[in-house]
């Protein structure tokens, strides 16, 4: 009933904000509308927002300043805002008060009732703003529309129950849920019929998932290890508080899992630590790194780091940097500390002045990056199983694909290698990526 109609949305943030976008996309295909490349020409506009840190709030409301326009000269231009932000009642108020253009709001917990919601929106021409504070039952089964053919998100978990007091997402994304074990088997065999090679299982804190009293995550992993046709196994993010030796033994054990772990250390100091309520020390994360490089001596390690959390000094910001130097990441995402309404962090007194965070943000990117350069470097020569992504947008004849270790690779090729596991030559290792060729 709705063909011709079209639909667009912009994705602030995570992969978890991606996946729900994928979902949002197959529920609208599903009531006949397709994707604009265009937004100022859809009908439908949607918006899934990050409130993780305050750069994203402003491009946000940057990007609803701009629809104003379009609203104006075609009234039946339909405008959703969702996500992470909404979950935050300040927010909700001022883009009542602010963008009245906006249609509809809906939040993080009630993905699932958008089509019902759009429908009202659209047949009334009533602003609707329709948002839980927490979830309640999982709701399996919602169709999604996957941005890439061979690879996939699966979510495990919801929610986070940690509380690390920079953090906005306990409080957007609510207390931990798990999936059942035989709903998550029964979507990756899925996704493996529809041609699916790897998945990614995500989570705020995958290591917690508890899908009922037998299965914990590494069990997990060992299932889906089973699963005939599916290739690659990843999962994000992981917590090293409750990184298991039994995981650390599936690595070992389960071939489909792949040797790379994404493992956020956020600061090197035990005060700041300790300040961040993340629950381990220095000490224990770099004897963590220690078993995991044991059990796994080629695994390729990456992590998220804050600077200038309240109350970081030059010795914390230098503990940060000898961490970095003694783990030697493949990679790190390195964000400044972002002060988050409603976080306990928020409200401490002693926040780290504009220029000193930048300063120190610039040391820490300096160091990273020369030592990712030196590890990708050290590729040269190598020969590495890739997965192949598809041909670049700008050239048919490059491909880019992930080596196991997540390394992003370009090298010549052409579009039926797409989906295909294949052996390449690294002829060249840069900062961010490698070069090669197919043997
Ligand atoms: N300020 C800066 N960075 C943050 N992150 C989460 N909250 C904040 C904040 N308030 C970072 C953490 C986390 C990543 C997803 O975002 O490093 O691991
Ligand atoms: Fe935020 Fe900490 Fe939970 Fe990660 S573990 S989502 S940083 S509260």
């Amino acid at each position: 009933m709705n063909k011709g109609r079209t639909y667009h949305i912009t994705t602030f943030g995570c992969q978890m904000n991606e996946h729900d976008s994928e979902a949002l996309a197959g529920m609208l295909e599903e009531l006949g509308f397709s994707e604009s490349p265009e937004r100022n020409s859809a009908d439908v506009a949607i918006i899934n927002t990050c409130s993780v840190r305050e750069n994203a709030d402003k491009r946000f409301f940057g990007t609803l300043g701009q629809l104003k326009k379009i609203k104006k000269e075609n009234p039946d231009f339909t405008v959703c805002v969702c996500g992470c932000m909404m979950q935050q009642q300040h927010i909700i108020d001022s883009i009542k008060t602010k963008y009245p253009w906006v249609d509809l709001i809906f939040g993080t917990h009630n993905i699932h009732q958008f089509p019902q919601l759009l429908q009202n929106v659209m047949a009334e021409r009533e602003k609707l703003v329709k948002v839980w504070e927490d979830g309640g039952e999982i709701v399996e089964g919602l169709p999604t529309k996957r941005l890439y053919k061979h690879k996939a998100f699966v979510n495990i978990m919801y929610g986070c129950n940690n509380f690390c007091t920079y953090c906005i997402v306990p409080y957007t994304r609510g207390r931990e849920r798990s999936r059942k074990p035989e709903d998550i088997l029964e979507e990756v065999r899925r996704l493996v019929r529809d041609g699916v090679r790897e998945v990614t299982l995500l989570g705020q804190n995958v290591n917690s998932y508890q899908g009922d009293e037998n299965t914990d995550f590494a069990d997990l992993i060992y299932m889906l290890n089973e699963v005939e046709g599916l290739l690659r196994i990843r999962f994000m993010t992981s917590h090293p508080k409750d990184l298991s030796d039994k995981l650390i033994q599936a690595y070992r054990d389960c071939q489909k899992l792949c040797n790379y772990i994404h493992l956020p250390v956020q600061s090197g100091s035990r005060r700041i630590l300790a300040r961040m309520n993340r629950r381990y020390t220095k000490e224990d994360y770099l004897e963590l790194i220690g078993k995991l490089r044991q059990a796994v001596p080629q695994i390729t390690i990456s992590t998220d780091i804050i600077v200038g959390f309240p109350g970081e000094t030059e010795e914390d910001f230098e503990e940060t940097l000898d961490l970095v130097r003694t783990v030697r990441y493949d990679s790190a995402f390195t964000f400044l500390y972002s002060i988050r309404k409603g976080t306990p962090a928020a409200q401490y007194a002693d926040q780290i002045p504009e220029d000193v965070k930048h300063h120190r943000f610039n040391r820490l990117v300096e160091t990273v990056n020369s030592i990712s350069a030196e590890k990708n470097a050290a590729y040269e020569g190598r020969v590495e199983q890739v997965l192949v992504e598809g041909t670049s947008k700008t050239d048919s004849n490059t491909c880019s694909g992930r080596t196991e270790g997540f390394k992003l690779i370009n090298f010549p090729g052409n579009s039926e290698m797409a989906g295909k596991l294949i052996d390449v030559k690294v002829t060249a290792g840069k900062t961010f990526s490698l070069e090669g060729e197919v043997l």
